[in-house]
């Protein structure tokens, strides 16, 4: 197939959104902590009883309304277009935007705000993983992070294998909704000097 990165203003933002960005949850990275943390926070992956699906776009804002909440006009939304015609993927890429609390006021940070890719279409999620990388880092930034959740191995894995490392385990990230307050906030941090 003939997949080419397309680079959209946010009126196409309802196709971007026809790209599902659901996932099973077979199994979770469980932080177990050595020595009260003091020897680290290893997470060790464990299956999950029932497994179950997670729609992003279910519980939290689609990408509808990141211009609605966020001035996106630093942002760059791309989307992965097979033969032309069909979005197969789509990613979004936040930057210099202030009340993104996630780009901790740095404006050498880029945040890699969304991924997601048809599952029929595996193999996309490379091309619009190095787009985004490149994009930061013509806009002068050192690093893009990405943030994801402990119940998303799949995502971490991806992560990983794109040169990614974990720069923050937070425990206690969604303490706030109850829904997902059990989930563990993992952010990836991938060093655009030496990719
Ligand atoms: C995460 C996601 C975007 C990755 O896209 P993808 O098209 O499946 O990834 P690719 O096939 O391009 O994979 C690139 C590399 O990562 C590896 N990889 C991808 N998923 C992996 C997994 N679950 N385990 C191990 N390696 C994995 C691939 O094997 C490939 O490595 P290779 O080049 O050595 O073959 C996609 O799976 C997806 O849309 N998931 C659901 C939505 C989601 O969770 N988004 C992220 C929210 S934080």
């Amino acid at each position: 197939m003939a997949i080419k990165i397309e680079e959209i203003g946010p009126s196409r933002l309802d196709e971007y959104r026809s790209v599902p960005i659901r996932f099973e949850v077979k199994s979770v990275l469980e932080p177990v902590l050595v020595n009260y943390g003091l020897g680290g926070i290893l997470l060790r992956e464990t299956p999950v009883e029932k497994p179950y699906i997670k729609d992003y776009d279910s519980y939290e804002e689609t990408p509808l309304d990141w211009p609605k909440k966020f001035d996106v006009s630093k942002w760059v939304f791309l989307l992965a277009m097979m033969n032309g015609v069909t979005a197969v993927g789509a990613a979004a890429v936040a930057f210099d935007t202030t009340g993104v609390f996630m780009l901790e006021a740095r404006k050498n940070l880029a945040v890699l705000w969304d991924i997601r890719v048809r599952p029929e279409a595996r193999g996309v999620g490379i091309m619009l993983f190095r787009y985004a990388a490149n994009w930061s880092r013509a806009q002068g930034c050192t690093q893009m992070k990405i943030e994801t959740q402990n119940v998303n191995v799949p995502a971490c894995r991806f992560y990983q294998r794109m040169g990614a490392t974990l720069g923050e385990i937070h425990r206690f990230g969604y303490a706030a909704v109850a829904e997902v307050a059990h989930e563990v906030m993992l952010c990836w941090y991938l060093d655009l000097r030496i990719v």
